[in-house]
């Protein structure tokens, strides 16, 4: 056999392996899952786009170690048409060399999500950004667009939130207190008077970390927070070209501690996926359910069950999408990250049906589980 020939079938039995490799047919969930290349996907806290009958995954690009909590990389999104395998697509929207950019190598870019703004035809990309070496300190949300759905993306810029602005369920009493100056300084307050943050940040704006988006029917577009050092939830409505923020918002569940909101929509009620705050570690994950994604928010019950184990710890995960299936109404996918504080770039994902009980989402563990579940 002449050496060219060799050549040609040591190439079709590596590439027959490398497709082997990543043809995936279920989920495993926490186990590693490898993309195309048969690299491991890396695309924490991670949000996900339909758009043009395919699915686009966006997250953390993570490396490795101690690093992990520093964004060097960027964005990093995958493509699937079947929500198994995924094609690396690269990274959508990169961190800059340029020592006087504000999305500077070594800053903290966590759980960006894209939606798509059918008006202008631009990808809009929101994510939680804080300043190099300033710890989570600055609490920005950041905005970046693209023409392209895989990017490259530009950055905007990065922002608090509603500065002098107060939100429109900020109770009149509240308002009045706001007014009288304040004692310095404002400590941190889990319990008491569940305003004071928003009073101390009234001046310079909202803090924003843990975040999130969501498109409703009519296209109108909601910016999820964790705000108020991560005690109350802010959800803002996005302008009509999903670019800026407008004065238009709420506060939620002040004082009680939200992070990693996620928000699905079935038969015209909204239901929020979220968790307490431990930092990496897991929590008991949190379910709300609401008519209006700007009103009426009411708490529900741990929507995990199965062992206390599982249940105080949400599976050891902590949510940050939930996906819509295409073209199967009423369908979604919970997706979680499964935190490697020690490893961050080794963190797994965590991916469930959401089953419903009279209506109210839940969530079991499944080993290994398929499309076909939601047939069943
Ligand atoms: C929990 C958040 O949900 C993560 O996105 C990240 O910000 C960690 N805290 C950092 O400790």
């Amino acid at each position: 056999m002449k050496s060219k020939d060799i050549l040609l079938i040591v190439l079709l039995f590596s590439s027959y392996f490398a497709i082997a490799q990543t043809a995936y047919t279920n989920f495993k969930p926490g186990e590693v899952w490898l993309d195309d290349k048969g690299n491991a996907v890396n695309a924490h806290g991670g949000g996900f786009l339909v758009y043009d009958e395919t699915y686009y995954w966006f997250g953390e690009h993570k490396e490795s170690g101690k690093m992990g909590a520093k964004a060097l990389v960027g964005v990093h999104v995958y493509s699937s048409k079947d929500l198994y395998n995924w094609k690396d697509e690269g990274v959508a929207l990169s961190m800059s060399n340029d020592t006087t950019s504000m999305l500077r190598k070594g800053c903290v870019l966590e759980r960006p999500k894209v939606i798509y703004n059918k008006k202008t035809q631009k990808f809009v990309m929101w994510f939680h950004h804080e300043l190099k070496d300033q710890g989570y300190k600055a609490a920005l949300t950041g905005v970046a667009v693209s023409d392209k759905v895989t990017g490259p993306f530009r950055y905007i810029n990065s922002m608090r939130l509603h500065p002098k602005v107060y939100a429109k369920n900020f109770t009149k009493e509240q308002q009045q207190i706001a007014s009288l100056p304040l004692k310095e300084p404002v400590k941190p307050n889990h319990k008491g008077f569940a305003g004071v943050h928003m009073i101390r940040d009234f001046e310079t704006g909202q803090m924003s970390r843990d975040m999130n988006l969501f498109v409703d029917e009519d296209e109108q577009a909601y910016h999820i927070t964790a705000s108020e050092e991560n005690q109350t939830l802010l959800i803002s409505k996005l302008s009509d070209d999903y670019l800026s923020m407008t004065d238009d918002y709420v506060r939620v569940f002040p004082g009680e501690t939200n992070e990693a909101p996620a928000i699905l929509k079935k038969d015209g009620k909204y239901f929020m996926f979220s968790s307490y705050t431990t930092g990496w570690n897991p929590n008991p994950g949190r379910l709300a359910v609401s008519d209006n994604m700007m009103s009426g928010w009411k708490a529900l019950e741990n929507p995990c069950r199965g062992s206390e184990e599982e249940k105080k710890t949400t599976f050891h995960s902590q949510s940050t999408f939930v996906i819509p299936v295409i073209g199967k109404k009423n369908t979604f996918i919970y997706v979680g990250d499964r935190w490697n504080s020690k490893d961050l770039g080794d963190s797994r994902y965590i991916w469930l049906p959401v089953e419903f009980e009279d209506g109210i989402p839940f969530l079991k563990w499944h080993q290994s589980w398929d499309l076909d579940f939601f047939n069943k």
